[in-house]
């Protein structure tokens, strides 16, 4: 056994561990990293890709956004189309100058992973059979083992950024901890190709096919999903079927604009709303998808890690350098708080813009009705706009 001593020890390397590895970092405070996946395995992950402008503070902050101003995409407005017709969402004009960027999670991983690399900072990847212990006493530790070889971390805290089927939510006694979930009857088809997107902006379509949206990595490089049953199987969708299928949800307009082209990346994702109360067990926080899942149709999945680590880091640096605790224990409320209205609004997007088999014809309506209104009424677009951009920390 290889005794290790650390600061604060990362359970996962996503960009919730990575993101609070750098902050930390930068605050002279010593930390490792311990993931079950192989480094290439991390990198080539395909997820989200729209960013808060807090979010792009936030790696700004950390140090991390060279490539993000270079490449990223600033959005100042989404399409929406309901039933064949456009309106487009001006986020800049309701929120006072706001707006998302366009750059891809697996980007901002990688980003992360090179500023790592090139501050020679520590981290095990492929760790089998990780356990977290001690958490609710003064001198947590943490075990795994990597090539055969069985490691003990000491540690002063423990970070659980190991994601929705991690070891850390799961190793809290079951009376600790309240969850609360909602799993929805339809999953996601998205499609990544080398093709120019269809439209300058994102097109969110809510048609009577069901859902699809139109997004984008590059002005090259096109993302593409389609609401699929959550039965369905990758194979059932070849390419044409899946271009087939998005042509007939689109407007004329977008239909004839649309290029179609070999897909290099094609997977469905089941859509589950889930929360974690609390966040915090005493020497261990959970941040991220360990603690939380959106469905990605309000696109905050990766926004609410980012958030969740500005608390954490925030909080473990005022504990090292003024060594306070109060943000250690305002944690858990503080992000929920932010978490929940992002479950919300994540929720209600959802909601508002897919086709759910079960509805009543007067649901549907009431639903066509909610839409129209928000698309016609000012104070409707901006509570849109408003949480669309991302409410501040
Ligand atoms: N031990 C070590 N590492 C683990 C373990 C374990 N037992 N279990 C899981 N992990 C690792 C996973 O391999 C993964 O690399 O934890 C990492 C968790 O990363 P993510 O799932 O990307 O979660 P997070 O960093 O919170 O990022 C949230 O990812 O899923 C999207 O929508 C989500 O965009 C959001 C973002
Ligand atoms: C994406 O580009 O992958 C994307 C964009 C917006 C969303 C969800 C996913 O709401």
């Amino acid at each position: 056994m290889e005794n290790l001593k650390t600061q604060v020890a990362i359970i996962g390397s996503g960009p919730a561990g990575l993101l609070l590895g750098q902050l930390l970092y930068k605050a002279g405070i010593s930390h490792i990293i311990i993931e079950q996946r192989s480094a290439d395995y991390v990198a080539s992950r395909i997820r989200a890709g729209i960013l808060e402008q807090v979010s792009v503070d936030l790696l700004n902050q950390a140090g991390v956004d060279e490539n993000l101003k270079k490449f990223g995409l600033p959005h100042e407005g989404i399409e929406i189309l309901s039933n064949g017709s456009k309106h487009r969402v001006d986020l800049s004009a309701l929120t006072q100058g706001k707006q998302v960027t366009v750059y891809g999670q697996t980007e901002v991983t990688k980003d992360l992973m090179q500023a790592r690399e090139a501050a020679d900072l520590c981290t095990y990847y492929e760790a089998q059979d990780v356990q977290v212990h001690d958490f609710d006493q003064q001198q947590p530790y943490v075990t795994f083992q990597q090539n055969g070889q069985s490691f003990r971390l000491a540690c002063d805290f423990i970070a659980g950024c190991d994601g929705y089927h991690g070891v850390c939510r799961a190793s809290v006694p079951q009376d600790k901890i309240k969850t609360f979930e909602k799993v929805y009857p339809f999953g996601w088809l998205g499609v990544l190709a080398d093709v120019p997107p269809v439209s300058d902006e994102l097109i969110y379509v809510q048609s009577e096919r069901g859902f699809a949206l139109c997004s984008m990595r590059s002005k090259t490089h096109s993302r593409y999903y389609l609401q699929v049953p959550v039965t369905d199987h990758v194979e059932e969708w070849s390419d044409e079927r899946f271009w087939d299928e998005l042509k007939n949800r689109l407007d004329e307009e977008s239909r004839n604009n649309l290029v179609t082209g070999t897909s290099i990346e094609k997977s469905i994702a089941p859509l589950r709303s889930f929360v974690t109360e609390p966040m915090r067990f005493g020497k261990l926080f959970l941040a991220g998808d360990a603690a939380h899942i959106v469905p990605p149709t309000g696109a905050k999945g990766l926004n609410l890690a980012a958030s969740d680590i500005a608390y954490l880091s925030s909080a473990l640096i005022d504990f090292y350098q003024n060594n306070s605790t109060q943000g250690i224990d305002e944690y858990s409320e503080k992000c929920l708080t932010r978490v929940w209205k992002a479950e919300r609004f994540s929720w209600w997007m959802t909601h508002l813009l897919h086709r759910f088999e079960t509805e009543s014809e007067f649901d549907h309506k009431i639903k066509q009705a909610e839409l129209n209104y928000i698309l016609d009424s000012h104070a409707g677009l901006t509570t849109l706009a408003e949480n669309y951009v991302g409410l501040p920390y």
